[in-house]
């Protein structure tokens, strides 16, 4: 069973606010985007690594992968407009013989090689798979126009998505294929949509992705719990 990853990581990282693109700000000295890439580097589940970035800091990100013996980052992107967008660029350069796609954010340093293995093993079985941890707030649905509440959604039955998804090919494949033009913020909203069971295997609190300046904060404080 051959699995490629593809890592979008072609974001503007406006909320971040800083000048780089956020993959390669640098926590405790290393760029951001080194750390997802160092797990997909030991894991032996992982063939081979598709990263999708910003076009002009291609360069860039090439000697970052160089520097750090990145070697099974085969491919090196330019992204596009949506997120979306920068996993098809990424689905056009797989290989053939591929059988799975796992798809990660460059923006969640976090994962953990026990994710990965736990993601790809369900995959085999289910063919589509979720990180995913159970929310901790009560969260509302809010009318953004009025700013009034219009329902407390049953917190018991909500689930914050994280990445990595895993999908069999032709299913990811198939499913960006799809004339979709409302926001997708993820791969399994496409894949719910052509009618397939998207299964939810348990995510990791600590895989956060990094959005606001705040979470920079936090991703220093989970590096010196580590050590
Ligand atoms: O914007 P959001 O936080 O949902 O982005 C999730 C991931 O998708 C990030 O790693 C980001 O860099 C990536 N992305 C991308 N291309 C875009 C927009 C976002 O690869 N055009």
């Amino acid at each position: 069973m051959k699995t490629q990853a593809i890592v979008p990581a072609a974001g503007s990282g406006q909320r971040l606010k800083f000048k780089i693109p956020k993959p390669l700000v640098l926590l405790k000295s290393k760029p951001l985007i080194v750390y997802c890439l160092e797990k997909f580097q030991k894991c032996s589940l992982i063939d081979s690594v598709i990263l999708v970035v910003q076009k002009k800091y291609l360069a860039r990100f090439k000697s970052i992968i160089k520097n750090y013996r990145l070697t099974k980052v085969v491919h090196v992107i330019g992204g596009g407009k949506t997120r979306r967008d920068s996993v098809v660029l990424g689905l056009k350069v797989l290989d053939k013989d591929t059988d799975f796609i796992l798809v990660h954010d460059g923006a969640r340093p976090f994962i953990e090689e026990s994710l990965i293995e736990r993601t790809i093993a369900q995959a085999a079985k289910h063919q589509a798979v979720i990180a995913s941890v159970p929310v901790k707030p009560t969260i509302k649905q809010v009318n953004c126009k009025k700013f009034i509440v219009e329902k407390t959604l049953e917190r018991s039955t909500l689930w914050e998505v994280q990445t990595p998804q895993v999908f069999k090919k032709d299913i990811l494949i198939k499913a960006h294929a799809q004339p979709i033009t409302s926001e997708i913020t993820d791969d399994a909203a496409l894949v719910e949509k052509l009618g397939i069971d998207v299964h939810v295997v348990m995510g990791d609190y600590r895989n956060i992705k990094i959005t606001t300046p705040e979470d920079l904060v936090l991703a220093e404080a989970l590096l010196d719990s580590r050590n």
